[in-house]
């Protein structure tokens, strides 16, 4: 919470390293962020998930598969992610949308698999974006 140019945006933008402070640390489950190599980044980013007001989701994949994709790129056991899938669905009350598709999900419904994604490989962050994210061309929904 804070003031329009308080700086919200920018802290967040820090705390997963989307921008690089000029001094400082940023200290994540007793890791600084700021002294970790690119590869090292993506792993340390799995313990930080992202919610994104717009939702992100990928529209051409359903609720099963957006969550599962979040898991698939952090490593995941796969023969573990269709349970995990579908508890994190159960926890956001989606259960009986898993095979539907964003464009058919009301708004709610949309931020809910958006929070499901986001808890999915268990994050010891969550940070709440209100501006969506692209790390990399391939990759448009979360790192
Ligand atoms: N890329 C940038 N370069 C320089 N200054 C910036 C940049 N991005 C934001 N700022 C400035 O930094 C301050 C904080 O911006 P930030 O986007 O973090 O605010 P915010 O708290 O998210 O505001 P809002 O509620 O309006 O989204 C503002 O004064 C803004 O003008
Ligand atoms: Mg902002």
């Amino acid at each position: 919470m804070g003031y329009s140019g308080a700086g919200k945006s920018t802290l967040l933008r820090l705390i997963n390293m989307l921008e690089r402070p000029d001094s400082g640390q940023v200290v994540i489950d007793g890791t600084d962020l700021t002294t970790l190599s690119a590869s090292e980044l993506r792993i340390a980013r799995h313990n930080i998930g992202m919610i994104f007001q717009q939702f992100n989701l990928m529209s051409n994949q359903t609720v099963f598969d957006n969550v599962a994709f979040n898991l698939k790129i952090s490593g995941y056991p796969s023969r573990d992610i269709h349970k995990r899938v579908m508890d994190c669905l159960a926890i956001v009350d989606l259960t009986d949308r898993a095979g539907h598709y964003p464009a058919q999900l009301s708004g709610g419904q949309k931020q809910r698999v958006g929070i499901a994604r986001a808890i999915a490989p268990s994050p010891k962050v969550l940070l709440p974006m209100s501006q969506p994210v692209r790390l990399t061309l391939q990759r448009p929904v979360v790192c």
